[in-house]
């Protein structure tokens, strides 16, 4: 079934650093926003992935806001304060929304202590999938990781069993922020078979700001073993949130696990040449690999959203591969795609 595309979406994590840019696309597309977060505050941009959460920390800090919060495009937007883990404040914060974008989270295993990290995440997505079902949202978006896999938090490089990395390679967990998504995963998929919600649970690698160039290829060069750990994979924010928004055009069966990531990888090698050294067991190479081919697989993104990443990070600045999903963006699935 094709749906029509979502007109007002509720948005979890709105000042958070990938929040900010969902709202101004959705928004450059005219499709309404309610932008959900229970920090009060936001700093100027996201925080990097691994530090700890920006918003919150300005929260608790009481200074260095904007007085009015502002999109990635720069206009200014209104917060409704939620705290997510309240059942009935998320089911309320979806009021008037046919669809939810949830990106709310703490997003690492470090920052917090494991258990309030772990109840965060999992009591708030478990709220608004409950919410959402209810209500009978048309659409549901979860913002999940490729953490899921195993990397990139865990201790020691794990062994990859195969690549590229698809959606259906076995997820290990071994730090309990990626448990948190891989059970994210879980409730959405069980909301999908058990009670008939079209969700989509976005896996992103290492998400990545405009102002972050030249400093994160440069790490990606220099931190080797984290630069292994990470699949040389990383997405420019911009593409994450536009993959967000084709969601809201777009149609889909049940439960849609997605890779959304960057077509390229950044490394010092050629790919083969890195896989050969990093994760010398892997032999099951199931596709052609060109020197910076991603080894996170995102091909059935495209299949299920029409989606390609744009933009390609390369040393002498970030370059815009192009338009790829207009043709695909107005809400009509390709054929062979579940609809
Ligand atoms: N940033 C990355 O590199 C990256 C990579 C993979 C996945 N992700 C996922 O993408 C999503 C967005 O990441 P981000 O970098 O924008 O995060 P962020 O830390 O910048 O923002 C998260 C926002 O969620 C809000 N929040 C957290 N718990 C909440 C709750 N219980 N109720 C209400 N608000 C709450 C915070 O106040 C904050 O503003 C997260 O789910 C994250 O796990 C991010």
């Amino acid at each position: 079934m094709t749906l029509p595309p979502a007109r007002r979406v509720a948005v979890t994590g709105a000042l958070g650093k990938l929040g900010r840019f969902v709202v101004a696309e959705l928004r450059a597309h005219g499709i309404a926003v309610v932008a959900i977060d229970r920090a009060t505050a936001a700093t100027a941009g996201g925080a990097d992935a691994a530090a700890t959460n920006d918003a919150e920390r300005a929260n608790a800090d009481g200074d260095n806001a904007p007085a009015r919060p502002t999109d990635a495009s720069g206009a200014p937007f209104v917060v409704h304060h939620a705290e997510l883990t309240d059942a009935a404040a998320a089911d309320a914060a979806l009021e008037g929304c046919d669809a939810l974008i949830h990106l709310a989270a703490i997003t690492d295993p470090v920052s917090r202590p494991a258990s309030e990290m772990l109840a965060n995440n999992v009591a708030s997505t478990f709220n608004l999938l409950d919410a959402a079902a209810r209500r009978g949202l048309a659409r549901v978006v979860l913002a999940s990781s490729q953490s899921v896999l195993g990397h990139p938090w865990a201790p020691r490089l794990l062994p990859l069993d195969y690549v590229p990395v698809d959606e259906d390679h076995p997820a290990r967990p071994v730090d309990p922020y990626a448990l948190s998504k891989q059970l994210c995963e879980a409730m959405a998929a069980y909301h999908a078979h058990a009670r008939g919600l079209m969700v989509c649970s976005m896996r992103f690698p290492s998400v990545w700001l405009p102002e972050q160039f030249p400093w994160r290829p440069t790490v990606r060069l220099t931190e080797l073993e984290q630069a292994a750990k990470s699949m040389w994979a990383y997405v420019d924010v911009r593409d994450a949130a536009r993959a967000c928004r084709l969601a809201m055009q777009r149609s889909w069966t049940g439960h849609a696990l997605l890779n959304i990531t960057a077509r390229w990888a950044i490394g010092i090698k050629p790919v083969r040449a890195l896989l050969a050294e990093w994760y010398p067991a892997t032999t099951d190479i199931r596709a052609e690999l060109g020197d910076d081919t991603a080894v996170f697989d995102w091909h059935r993104a495209e299949r299920v959203l029409g989606f390609r990443a744009r933009y390609r990070w390369l040393p002498d600045g970030i370059h815009d591969m192009g338009d790829d999903d207009v043709a695909v963006a107005a809400g009509h699935a390709r054929p062979g795609v579940a609809s």
